[in-house]
């Protein structure tokens, strides 16, 4: 897992230069009415920070499904749409039947997948490989950021062809894509100041992760690599849900990660953030520069250089991979072959 981490910028570089490549995408897309992003656990996630690109980029109104309910349930599809299947084996057996289910009901099949020749690649109409190289850790992290380097640049190329973005700023767009393998390389440089978070979060039977837009579906992607690396139980929330319920759960001492970048949403962020601490939770933040510069009560911080807040949920998601990574190496577990896990999840 420490390797593919650090593979991560190759991965998302070698990720472009293919999207560059697919190079009649745009074409096979631009009659479809709307998309319906079927995918299971990290894949998941990744669809569902692409929803928040595809809608506000190309305005094509987008679905995220769990594939494992959305095979079995009688979805009422609007006509011209297309399904989009993302997995990093191309082999899930929900996310494949998912994929079936939709082609049945007459929806065109999309892949995003990191395994060329596997059941999905070959089965999809058409497909938008990510070029992460063999993920071989149970826990997904380079597979995960190439993916959302596919559905970044998916999302500008239907927004020209759609109308919905000029191409001067979609030029502008494709500059900030072309920042993400530097940005990646920045974020893995700060492993050591993560490794004090890492001692800290070890001795944690539970957390909650926050995020904000794109960022909230971020939570939940590092809620499941704690969980599944660690074993410490972590739920991610949209920091505004936290007051509908969760805040519940705040008390002395409770991990509160937060995963923040400079946007019109932070100073929103940072009062649900506040609200947590002023219920005894040691905030750790997960941040760009300005935006951590704008928070005085954490408790821990892990900062990365500012990058667009367009890029910023591929880019934070590395050093929250690390913090799962170093948390687990210092509780002793199997990073690479976590118990009761499998790489491709090939059984219901
Ligand atoms: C992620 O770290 C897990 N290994 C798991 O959630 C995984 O993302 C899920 O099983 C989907 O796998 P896929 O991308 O190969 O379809």
């Amino acid at each position: 897992m420490e390797k593919e981490i650090h593979e991560q910028p190759d991965a998302i570089a070698h990720t472009l230069s293919a999207m560059r490549e697919a190079s009649s995408i745009e074409n096979e897309l631009s009659d479809i009415s709307n998309l319906v992003i079927l995918a299971a656990g990290t894949s998941h996630y990744a669809g569902q920070i692409g929803r928040y690109w595809v809608e506000q980029l190309s305005g094509l109104p987008v679905t995220v499904e769990v594939a494992s309910e959305y095979r079995y349930r009688h979805p009422a599809h609007i006509d011209g749409g297309a399904a989009l299947a993302i997995s990093q084996s191309g082999e899930s057996l929900d996310t494949l039947m998912a994929m079936r289910h939709a082609s049945e009901l007459g929806l065109k099949t999309i892949g995003i997948v990191n395994v060329p020749e596997s059941t999905i690649a070959r089965e999809a109409a058409l497909v938008l490989p990510t070029r992460a190289g063999p993920e071989i850790g149970v826990a997904s992290t380079k597979a995960f950021t190439a993916q959302l380097t596919v559905l970044l640049s998916l999302a500008i190329r239907l927004g020209v062809k759609r109308g919905h973005l000029t191409a001067g700023r979609a030029e502008n767009y494709h500059k900030i894509l072309l920042s993400l393998p530097g940005a990646a390389g920045q974020a893995i440089g700060q492993f050591e100041t993560v490794r004090t978070v890492a001692q800290y979060l070890k001795r944690a039977e539970t957390c909650l992760f926050l995020g904000r837009g794109p960022l909230y579906p971020l939570a939940l992607e590092a809620a499941l690599k704690l969980k599944e690396l660690s074993y410490i139980h972590a739920e991610g929330f949209a920091a505004g849900e936290m007051k509908h319920g969760p805040i519940a759960l705040i008390e002395e001492g409770l991990p509160v990660i937060c995963l923040l970048d400079h946007h019109e949403l932070s100073g929103k962020t940072i009062s649900n953030l506040k609200e947590a601490e002023a219920r005894g939770a040691e905030i750790i933040l997960i941040a760009t520069h300005s935006a951590a510069e704008q928070v005085d009560f954490a408790a821990h911080k892990i900062v990365i250089q500012d990058c667009d807040p367009m890029i910023s949920p591929a880019v934070l998601a590395i050093p929250a991979q690390i913090l799962a990574y170093l948390t687990a190496v210092e509780k002793g577990t199997d990073v690479d072959q976590p118990r009761n896990l499998a790489k491709s999840v090939t059984v219901e």
